[in-house]
């Protein structure tokens, strides 16, 4: 609701800005506002290199088992399952956000503490901006392999 009161007060500022030389301060103004630069896709799934739907399996021992290993070593230091620690608990987070969201937080962090807006308020609650970790896109997919394997978990 929120969302689509947003997207008229946007559409509102273009239409009055249309034809006018204020076009360009309605055209920032409608930037500023939250989520309004962003496609529905972005706005559910992240900004960064994964830019399509994707589904990880579950089913791949190996590559969870190679997840888990990358977690331990460079993320584990501010993510427990359960608990708040640095950053949120991410035992549940495969049930929260969707794969491609997950790998976009992991892959391009920065962009979205700066610019998205879930990520503006994940930094707003934990004032800590995350850091890129130097993982490529396999490794993203393994540790997301590993989260929701741990969200399965009774
Ligand atoms: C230096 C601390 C730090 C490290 C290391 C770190 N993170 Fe984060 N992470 C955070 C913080 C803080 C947030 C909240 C967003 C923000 O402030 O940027 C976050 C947010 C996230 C989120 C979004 C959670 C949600 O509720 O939507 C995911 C997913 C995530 N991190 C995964 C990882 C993974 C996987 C790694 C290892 C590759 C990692 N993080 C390494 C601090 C860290």
């Amino acid at each position: 609701m929120k969302f689509l009161s947003t997207l008229s007060l946007i559409s509102l500022l273009l239409i009055t800005g249309c034809g006018s030389s204020d076009n360009d301060e309605a055209s920032s103004a409608a930037k500023q506002a939250p989520g309004s630069e962003f496609t529905a896709f972005e706005l559910e799934h992240g900004i960064g290199p994964i830019t399509e739907e994707i589904t990880i399996s579950t089913d791949d021992l190996e590559k969870i088992e190679k997840g888990r290993l990358i977690f331990d070593s460079k993320c584990a230091s501010c993510h427990q399952m359960t608990e708040r620690f640095v950053g949120p608990a991410l035992g549940d987070v495969s049930e929260r956000r969707s794969d491609a969201f997950i790998m976009n937080m992991i892959l391009n962090p920065s962009d979205m503490a700066r610019k998205h807006p879930e990520g503006l308020k994940l930094l707003a609650e934990y004032m800590t901006p995350m850091p890129f970790q130097n993982v490529t896109e396999e490794d993203a997919r393994a540790i997301t392999a590993y989260l929701k394997h741990v969200a399965e978990q009774p």
